[in-house]
């Protein structure tokens, strides 16, 4: 049960938690190909990465793109933390920003696993969040997404089958992506988790990626939601 020498492609490894896995999954052993629709974010993760890994650009939004990628390829496992979504409540969000929060996250998830060639025993790893649980309010369309996920995760795994499929549910990560909100909110949205969460702080990407190394390399995981949020879903 390692990663030793297994090929893994990160879709949206340029940045937060996909980065965070390709960092963890450099150091396992694996040969490592990281994706995004930014060259230049490409670029320098493969640099901030020390140039061992492959970076490649991809946009989940592009299925022909996807198909034609995926042709000549293929992984032992799969990655995707890519998605670019506005959060916010119902009747604020305009409906265009909603479609179009259902088109990246869910969609592109989709879209990736129906044209991904994973090896015989390998995985994907698709990443939801724990809205899909325990919503707040500003985020149900969020958690409705998660939730799709979950669910496309459980309905995979047993179509695909041999091939694995889990879902990894995070709370709060401190990523680039939560530093789109602006100084003051930020500060005070990380202090009030770190005390509100059981476990007493905000987590990392590099713990999303220790579970998403174990989910990968474990040949009796398969059709799961792992939650690592600290505790969130229980406060
Ligand atoms: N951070 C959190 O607190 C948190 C909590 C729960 C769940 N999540 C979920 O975790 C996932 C990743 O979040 P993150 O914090 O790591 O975000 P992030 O730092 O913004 O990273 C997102 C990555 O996805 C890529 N990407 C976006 N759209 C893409 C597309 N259409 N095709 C290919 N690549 C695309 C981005 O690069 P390009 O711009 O170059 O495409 C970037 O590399 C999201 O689904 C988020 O909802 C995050």
């Amino acid at each position: 049960m390692t990663l030793t020498e297994t090929t893994l492609l990160v879709v949206g490894g340029s940045s937060g938690i996909g980065f965070g896995v390709a960092q963890a999954a450099l150091k396992a052993g694996a040969a490592v190909t990281i994706a995004s629709r930014s060259a230049e974010k490409v670029e320098k993760a493969c640099a901030r990465l020390g140039g061992k890994v492959e970076g490649v650009t991809l946009d989940t939004a592009d299925a022909a793109g996807l198909e034609a990628f995926f042709a000549d390829r293929s992984f032992d496992h799969l990655f995707c933390s890519a998605a670019s979504t506005r959060v916010a409540a119902v009747r604020e969000l305009p409906l265009e920003d909603a479609y179009a929060a259902m088109q990246s996250k869910f969609w592109g998830a989709y879209r990736l696993a129906r044209a991904a060639r994973i090896a015989p025993g390998g995985s994907i790893t698709l990443i939801s969040g724990t809205l899909s649980t325990r919503p707040k309010p500003g985020t149900a369309l969020q958690g409705a997404i998660n939730a799709g996920l979950e669910g496309l995760t459980r309905g995979l795994a047993v179509e695909l089958a041999p091939l694995r499929v889990n879902c990894i549910a995070p709370g709060l990560v401190k990523t680039e992506m939560v530093d789109t909100l602006d100084g003051d909110g930020r500060k005070a949205m990380f202090e009030g988790a770190a005390e509100r969460l059981p476990a007493g702080l905000v987590g990392g990407p590099e713990m999303i990626a220790v579970q998403a190394l174990a989910i990968m390399a474990n040949p009796y995981m398969t059709g799961a939601t792992v939650a690592v949020d600290g505790g969130g879903v229980l406060v």
